[in-house]
């Protein structure tokens, strides 16, 4: 019997169907929307909808509720900025806030050097400045990136995704200069066995790029997401992730890590590239760093972030000053509850349930993350890990009938991720965790 998940109607219920006829005519259908259900409010972990029934959260907006919805501290912060000043634009007239943030933001991400923050509004447009920068400190044009990434949805952060559908297909030209490199992706790489092997058989394939199509000396910066988002959830290893460290050194390239899904908290560690034994040149952030308002960031190393002419990075909204009170405050409730050490925890108990799941059911490939960033990957068979996207798309709608609100990831859409609140009770936790696998036993009832 669910105590947290309540489901009153068929979901979606009569007022989420007739909200999504309004939305057929008036939105877009390119813009996607995953579930069907329309929300009415949420708290916590947990988010109800429109006709009544409450969810367990496991998606926290893809990966913005570190702190969960509507902390309280965050309200609050919020409210009290409210009352000054809503909006002036930084580059108009300057407040405190945006300074006390940055400073913030230099002392946590890592590197043992003078940093320097710049905000913007979204994951996509922080990577287009970080690209700006790059350019502007190297005096060099080519930027790389990795197959499977996903860096997000502008013309250049489109060019660096390393993804077709549903991203690019269709809407080329993509910006010149933009080259791909294999991601070690392990558990699909041909041959690989153990993860040394996939490591030197990515690393060959790396450098081997570097004779074929673009010279090292031509390269303005490398972006890498220490942990694969979109693409499904793919640590990268650390002795892959030092050897291009090393490569970036030999070669006055810029590393950029895009912790933008990976970073404040979600892995276990401020940031993901901690686990890595790495430091990157620029780190860019955005999501769980707002505590649920538009904000991200690019944070560097000083000079690197002062390399543009005065005027060359800027924007109307960037750093909104209701937006960076959130901030303070969702990085003060991520120090105070302890959130971050808590991700690691929360991240063992998930992917302990995740492999007795994979015992159980024979659709389970793989089973992998990094602190609370954990995914599951569908397979229709173990030999041959065909990827099983429709078992994907069953197990999601079952859930959410069930009262769980899941993502799908992965290249080949075969990728179940859980980003659950980093404050998530445990019973709560436990909770979903259940409707979730109720939800394979569904699935598989139908399979077989
Ligand atoms: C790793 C990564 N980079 C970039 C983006 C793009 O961020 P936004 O959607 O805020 O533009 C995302 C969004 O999911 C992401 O996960």
């Amino acid at each position: 019997m669910s105590k947290y998940a309540r489901i009153l109607t068929e979901v979606p219920g009569p007022r989420s169907r007739e909200f999504s006829r309004l939305r057929e005519a008036a939105v877009p259908s390119s813009a996607a929307t995953l579930h069907g259900i329309f929300v009415a409010e949420a708290e916590g972990a947990l988010l109800r909808d429109v006709d009544g029934n409450q969810f367990i959260d496991f998606t926290s907006g893809i990966g913005v509720l570190n702190v969960g919805h509507r902390h309280p501290a965050v309200l609050n912060a919020v409210r009290r900025q409210l009352e000054q000043f809503t909006h002036t634009c930084f580059h108009v007239v300057a407040y405190e806030s945006y300074l006390k943030l940055a400073t913030e933001v230099n002392r946590r991400v890592p590197g043992d050097f003078p940093k320097k923050t710049f905000f913007a509004n979204s994951g996509a447009e922080a990577i287009e400045n970080a690209a700006k920068i790059a350019r502007a400190y190297t005096g060099r044009a080519a930027l790389v990136a990795f197959e499977h990434a996903f860096h997000g949805r502008t013309y250049m952060a489109l060019s660096l995704t390393g993804k077709v559908a549903p991203y690019k297909a269709g809407l080329g030209p993509f910006v010149p200069e933009i080259y791909h490199v294999p991601y070690p992706y392990c558990y699909r790489w041909p041959g690989a066995d153990t993860e040394d092997v996939c490591v030197e058989k990515a690393w060959n394939r790396f450098e081997e790029f570097f004779h074929l199509h673009v010279s090292p000396e031509e390269v303005a910066a490398i972006f890498f997401e220490p942990v694969l988002g979109e693409g499904g959830f793919v640590p990268m290893p650390a002795e892959f992730a030092k050897r291009l460290r090393h490569f970036c050194d030999e070669h006055g390239i810029l590393l950029v890590a895009d912790e933008i899904q990976s970073g404040w908290g979600r892995t276990g560690r401020w940031f993901a590239t901690e686990h890595l034994g790495i430091v990157p040149d620029v780190t860019v952030s955005a999501k769980s760093l707002g505590g649920g308002f538009p904000l991200s960031a690019v944070t560097g190393r000083a000079e690197v972030m002062d390399a543009p002419q005065v005027g060359g990075i800027g924007g109307t909204y960037g750093g909104n000053a209701v937006s960076v009170a959130a901030a303070l405050a969702a990085i003060e409730v991520l120090d105070s509850e302890g959130l971050v050490q808590r991700a690691e925890g929360l991240g063992e108990q998930i992917r302990g349930r995740f492999r007795e799941m994979a015992e159980r059911y024979p659709f389970v490939g793989d089973v992998r993350g990094l602190g609370a960033m954990n995914a599951l990957e569908l397979v229709t068979n173990r030999e041959t890990k065909k990827p099983a996207p429709e078992l994907v798309k069953s197990t999601l709608k079952v859930a959410l009938q069930k009262g769980l609100l899941l993502l799908k990831a992965g290249t080949y859409g075969n990728v179940i991720r859980t980003l659950p609140a980093l404050n998530i009770r445990k019973e709560v936790l436990d909770e979903g965790l259940d409707l979730l696998e109720s939800a394979f036993e569904e699935v598989l009832q139908k399979v077989s």
